[in-house]
């Protein structure tokens, strides 16, 4: 391990606009990390699919190079000129833009600010924060709101697409949890054993997703946690049970949404937006519930752990569809 005053991170660089964005493992110092009132000691960060998209400069998600990624990371605090933490803390960190336009996780330390450092709720280790990290924060904002919104177990299933995912993982393991009949739906052909084990009742490929030409097909769900986008949410929409709540999070098959009124007005369907950069007030609930009546049971299951030096291969296949679960990266 690197000296506490020089460090490992894995940068993202560019050498000039427009040209193509590459990766490099680089030593650092402290004192060339950006501002922020913790200087962190990352024990786990992760992969997540947006991590991936900005290592290849995919979708604009880094503007400014260098950078170092990591959306989502958990750690020690090393040093803090902030009261509400202490040296030893343990925090857990993501959203705020790090990773994206301030340096993040991929390194052995981090620096941030104070308000974006939740400390690590009481019953969760470092390990299990970091394969929660960002996707299982998502996973489990997509719960509370349906159940906010009326969800229950016990009622029609709920679906949960891009199964295999970080986020869809998590998700389906709650979901179970909680009592819910889940249908996971997945382009892999072999996640069949994978999605039982977490706790999906049925799965279905995502060939189900083809239009139908039909505004409204046979209401079948009470819930989605819907990771894809495009043709695969137009589906959920049409197929809605009566007064369903339905969670878009992300758009891995696509942006675009060619739909109708007609489950909105009709069947009183409800489609809630779920953005992961929430209030920190939002945060703390969650990450409680995560801790507690939300707490995944398979999460080692859901851990793929993967070396730091493996972090430009893992995030290449993640691009290509060919990961499934959380990539975690231990740092110490
Ligand atoms: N709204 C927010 O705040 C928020 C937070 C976290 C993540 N996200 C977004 O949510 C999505 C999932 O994130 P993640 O970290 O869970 O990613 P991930 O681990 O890569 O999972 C995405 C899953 O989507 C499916 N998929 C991938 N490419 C696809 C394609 N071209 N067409 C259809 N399905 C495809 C795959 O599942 P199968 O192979 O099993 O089908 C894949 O495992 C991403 O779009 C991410 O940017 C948004």
């Amino acid at each position: 391990m690197a000296s506490p005053e020089r460090f490992r991170a894995f940068r993202l660089h560019q050498d000039a606009p427009g040209a193509p964005v590459a990766g490099r493992f680089v030593t650092q110092a402290h004192d060339e990390l950006p501002p922020g009132e913790l200087l962190v000691r990352v024990a786990y960060t992760s992969i997540n699919y947006k991590d991936a998209l900005a290592a290849a400069g995919l979708n604009q998600i880094v503007r400014q190079y260098p950078r170092t990624g990591g959306i989502d990371f958990s750690g020690r605090v090393e040093h803090s000129s902030d009261p509400r933490f202490a040296p030893g803390d343990a925090v857990v960190v993501h959203g705020f833009g790090v990773g994206v336009d301030h340096d993040g996780g991929h390194a052995e330390f981090a620096r941030v600010r104070a308000d974006w450092a939740l400390a690590l709720p009481e019953g969760l280790t470092l390990l299990e924060a970091a394969t929660l990290g960002a996707a299982g924060y998502t996973a489990a904002l997509c719960v509370h709101w349906m159940e906010h919104n009326g969800l229950a177990p016990g009622g029609l299933p709920v679906v949960v697409t891009g199964a295999t995912g970080g986020v869809a993982s998590v998700a389906i393991d709650i979901l179970a949890g909680r009592g819910h009949e889940v249908v996971a739906v997945s382009g892999k052909g072999d996640a069949d054993g994978y999605l039982r084990a977490l706790g999906a009742a049925t799965v279905l490929d995502t060939s189900v997703a083809v239009p139908s030409g039909r505004p409204l097909d046979k209401g079948q769900w009470a819930g989605a946690v819907d990771s894809v986008g495009g043709e695969m949410l137009a589906w959920l929409l049409r197929s809605a049970a009566p007064d369903a709540v339905l969670t878009s999070l992300g758009n891995a098959g696509g942006a675009e949404l060619h739909t109708t009124v007609l489950p909105l007005i009709l069947r009183g369907v409800r489609l809630i937006g779920i953005n992961a950069n929430s209030p920190m007030a939002l945060r703390r609930t969650v990450w409680a519930r995560l801790a507690g009546d939300l707490r995944p049971r398979h999460l080692a299951r859901i851990a793929r752990m993967t070396a730091f030096d493996q972090l430009p291969e893992a995030m290449a296949r993640m691009r290509e569809r060919a990961t499934r679960g959380r990539l975690v990266v231990a740092m110490a």
